[in-house]
């Protein structure tokens, strides 16, 4: 019987860059499977492995210091095509026998590349390109069998290569957005060196991603705490595909939700997915310990602690019903959440970072972690909820903070002022969505102030609250600009707001961008 077809897949060595899970982006993106696999893995691993190609990462280091990372020598006479990138590179010089020497200056910034027009890597790519360089180091003699293929300004060996054993190195990152025409490089790549097909879809990481979590977890059961928003909506939904009933989501209702949020998760994810649910309503414990604070970190820091203590005993409960199985305990952490951290694969660093998501919980808890979405950019993650069968309402929702509308509500946090927000949120919600505006915008939410002023209300003086209105557009939350709306969209929220949510007789417009201002109010 003729086997099935491998998989066909890059994989790629991590030497520590920043930028290892942008490369398998970029991978994924030419629609081929990539896989991060730490420096040391053996060359008799990676041989098991059949993979078409090898990028060797970048990383901080030098390639002459003591403790620099170094590559299985043996991957080279694989007859697998490799491919170094930067430190990378230097790897490959080195190793084969070239001399890498530390640069006068170091290398920073873009810079002009002409590329050999006869290289498979610059294949329908124009004779001159811009490229992003950061590297200290640089090659001064090459290794046998490789000739030059490209040059920088300041550089005679921006690409090498030994076309007949098919192993390239690149000087500056192909990755990165600064090196626009980077990403057919790559594809150059992976397409004309490799041979890879464009055959690898969401649908296949889906598949590829259920078995994974099916092995690491076995017949254990998996806790998660869903939170309504994209990732944990998106990972729950991939869990209960992989495990099913063994999976149970932890809802936590803070009594700081948006309206109506509690009974709409329970009723897609209970009654639609028909995923095992536990809602938990500490409305009251919440509200109780957050009386009189005022202090935005000191909010900040009761609900994160009270979030933990209800988590907690609800997951103890769970265990008491059926001890010994609940081990696993799924987060949606997606890759910026860990990008801060050392990603040289295996290091603990990327596991502490991934500790803080949920304030410490599993450390305390003992759990095994299971995040399926590890490695995956947001706009990948929807596209994985959108193949998963998750409405565009689930898959494109602006994202809400943590700590909820207590972090809307400037000042005291009591029942009735958490009305007033929270009845002013729906009608922007409502107001944004019926122009088309809500799927434009980064976020768009009614902030509570703590300011009352005069106003009159048919013939009655009033002596109300202020709602401001926040929207505002963003890549990544890092920095924001108020959105330019139009003004009668504006007029249709104020009055509504004044008129329908009781206790309010003021809306104003914030018109400050992040920084210096942040998009939160606290
Ligand atoms: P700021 O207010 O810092 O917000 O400009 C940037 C982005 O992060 C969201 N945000 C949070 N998200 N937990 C979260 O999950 C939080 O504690 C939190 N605080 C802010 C905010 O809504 C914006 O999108």
């Amino acid at each position: 019987m003729p086997s099935q077809p491998a998989e066909e897949k890059i994989l790629i060595l991590d030497f520590g860059s920043q930028y290892t899970q942008v490369i398998a982006r970029r991978v994924r993106e030419c629609r081929v499977y990539s896989e991060i696999l730490p420096f040391r893995t053996k060359a008799s691993e990676i041989k098991k492995l059949r993979p078409s190609g090898i990028i060797l990462s970048g990383g901080p280091a030098s390639v002459y210091a003591a403790k620099a990372p170094q590559v299985d020598k043996k991957i080279y006479d694989l007859g697998i095509p490799v491919l170094g990138i930067c430190y990378g590179m230097q790897l490959i010089a080195h190793g084969l026998g070239g001399k890498v020497e530390r640069s006068a200056a170091r290398e920073y910034g873009p810079g002009q590349l002409q590329g050999d027009p006869k290289c498979a890597l610059f294949d329908k790519l124009p004779a001159k390109l811009e490229v992003w360089n950061s590297h200290g180091d640089k090659i001064t003699k090459l290794p046998a069998g490789f000739r030059p293929l490209g040059k920088t300004e300041n550089s005679p060996h921006a690409v090498i290569g030994d076309t007949k054993r098919h192993i390239y190195g690149l000087q500056f990152h192909p990755e990165v957005v600064h090196t626009p025409r980077g990403k057919e490089i790559l594809a150059n790549f992976v397409h004309r060196i490799c041979g890879c097909k464009s055959n690898w879809t969401m649908e296949s990481f889906i598949d590829r991603t259920c078995r994974e979590i099916r092995k690491q977890v076995g017949e254990g059961r998996v806790i998660l705490g869903l939170s309504g928003g994209v990732d944990s909506s998106v990972a729950a939904v991939l869990l209960h595909k992989a495990i099913g009933d063994r999976l149970t989501c932890i809802f936590v209702n803070n009594g700081l939700l948006r309206a109506n949020e509690a009974t709409a998760v329970e009723k897609l994810f209970s009654r639609e997915f028909r995923i095992r649910m536990k809602t938990v309503d500490a409305s009251e414990q919440f509200l109780k310990k957050l009386k009189g604070v005022t202090d935005p970190e000191r909010k900040r820091k009761i609900i994160g602690n009270e979030f933990i203590k209800v988590f907690e005993k609800a997951a103890r409960d769970l265990k008491k019903s059926d001890p010994g199985h609940y081990r696993f305990l799924a987060q949606g952490t997606l890759y910026p959440d860990v990008i801060e951290s050392v990603s040289i694969s295996g290091n603990p660093a990327a596991l502490i970072k991934s500790h803080h998501n949920v304030g410490g919980l599993p450390e305390k808890m003992k759990f095994e972690l299971v995040e399926p979405l590890r490695q995956l950019f947001k706009d990948e993650v929807r596209e994985v909820g959108a193949e998963l069968g998750l409405s565009k309402e689930i898959v494109h929702r602006q994202p809400f903070p943590g700590p909820g509308l207590a972090v809307r509500v400037i000042g005291e946090i009591t029942a009735e002022r958490l009305r007033i927000v929270r009845e002013a949120d729906a009608i922007v919600l409502e107001e944004m969505k019926a122009s088309g505006w809500y799927y434009k915008v980064w976020q768009s939410f009614a902030v509570l102030l703590p300011v009352r002023s005069v106003g009159v209300m048919g013939d009655e003086r009033t002596y109300d609250d202020t709602i401001a209105l926040r929207i505002v557009n963003s890549h990544d939350g890092m920095t924001a600009d108020w959105v330019r709306l139009p003004h009668e969209l504006l007029a249709k929220i104020s009055a509504r707001v004044i008129n329908e949510v009781k206790g309010v007789n003021r809306v104003c417009y914030d018109i400050s961008s992040k920084p210096p201002a942040t998009i939160e109010w606290e």
